[in-house]
């Protein structure tokens, strides 16, 4: 018995990092994926996102587990592709429980250096993205009356500021923002909504942000680690993974609005 079986999780950013991690992991316990992401580059962020072999990876990945998976190249800034990925999805496989909102980029920039594109884009990714995850599979989970679950991944910078981070500090307090108010709306039909906050996490952001700042990864690493309690340099995507595991699953059943730090200690400084 897995603690998610029959159960189907739509999560977006799902073709590399946290999100295959999350897909991997779900997977792991009975439920059927369908990994949305965009598979292709932006002109912003400076740094490669995912490609269309990551996400035959991760399909296959989560089918040699023995679960059903769809990959669908979706761009998340986008209503109507979000909503034809969400009919997708409920055309495959019947319904959806669990949303991951987790597609997401970074970069690192002084303040008054952020351009207009940059502000825009990170706030369009990593804020109207989520929206529109939830804009389009809130009414399904509401229709079929079952409860379900939304997972929101922010960051210890939705909980604090960060020097050179401004616009993606701005998305990730957002998404608090967006998470709790649903988490009202959506309490009284046994939807719960909730955010994970990790410190750095060792994935392709990391080397990405670097370059943007021109720094040497280990540089940044080390001013990661510097603020950790703990002694680790960065958490591992399956330490977000399994909080997000938890939280998806009938343990949490009575757990709504919260934050979940997998933060090292971090905020304990
Ligand atoms: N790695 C860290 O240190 C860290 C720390 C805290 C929070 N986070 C957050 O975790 C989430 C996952 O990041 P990750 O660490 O796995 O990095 P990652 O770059 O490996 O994964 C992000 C995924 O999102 C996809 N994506 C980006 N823009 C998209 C768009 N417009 N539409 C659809 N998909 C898009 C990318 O292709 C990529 O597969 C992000 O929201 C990030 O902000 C990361």
């Amino acid at each position: 018995m897995g603690k998610l079986d029959g159960k189907v999780a739509l999560i977006t950013g799902a073709a590399r990092g946290q999100g295959r991690a999350h897909a991997l992991t779900m997977a792991g316990e009975g439920a059927d994926i369908a990994a949305i992401d965009i598979c292709r580059d932006l002109p912003y962020p400076r740094y490669s996102l995912a490609k269309p072999e990551d996400m035959t990876e991760t399909v296959e990945l989560v089918r040699q587990l023995g679960q059903r998976a769809l990959g669908i190249e979706t761009d998340v800034r986008c209503a109507a592709e979000v909503e034809a990925a969400v009919a997708q999805t409920i055309a495959t496989f019947g319904h959806i429980d669990i949303l991951v909102c987790n597609a997401g980029i970074a970069d690192m920039a002084l303040t008054w250096d952020i351009t207009e594109e940059w502000w825009d884009t990170m706030i369009d990714v990593n804020l109207k993205g989520y929206w529109l995850a939830a804009k389009y599979v809130v009414p399904h989970m509401l229709a079929r009356k079952q409860g379900g679950r939304i997972i929101m991944t922010s960051s210890v910078a939705g909980l604090r500021g960060e020097p050179g981070m401004a616009h993606y500090c701005a998305s990730k307090w957002g998404v608090v923002g967006l998470a709790k108010s649903l988490a009202h709306e959506l309490s009284e039909h046994s939807i719960t909504v909730n955010t994970l906050h990790p410190t750095g996490v060792d994935t392709d952001i990391i080397p990405g942000m670097a370059k943007a700042a021109a720094m040497a990864t280990d540089d940044l690493v080390g001013f990661i680690e510097n603020g950790h309690a703990l002694p680790v340099k960065l958490v591992d995507a399956m330490d977000v993974a399994s909080a997000a595991l938890w939280l998806a699953s009938d343990d949490a059943r009575y757990v709504t609005g919260h934050t979940m730090k997998i933060d090292a200690g971090r905020m304990l400084k």
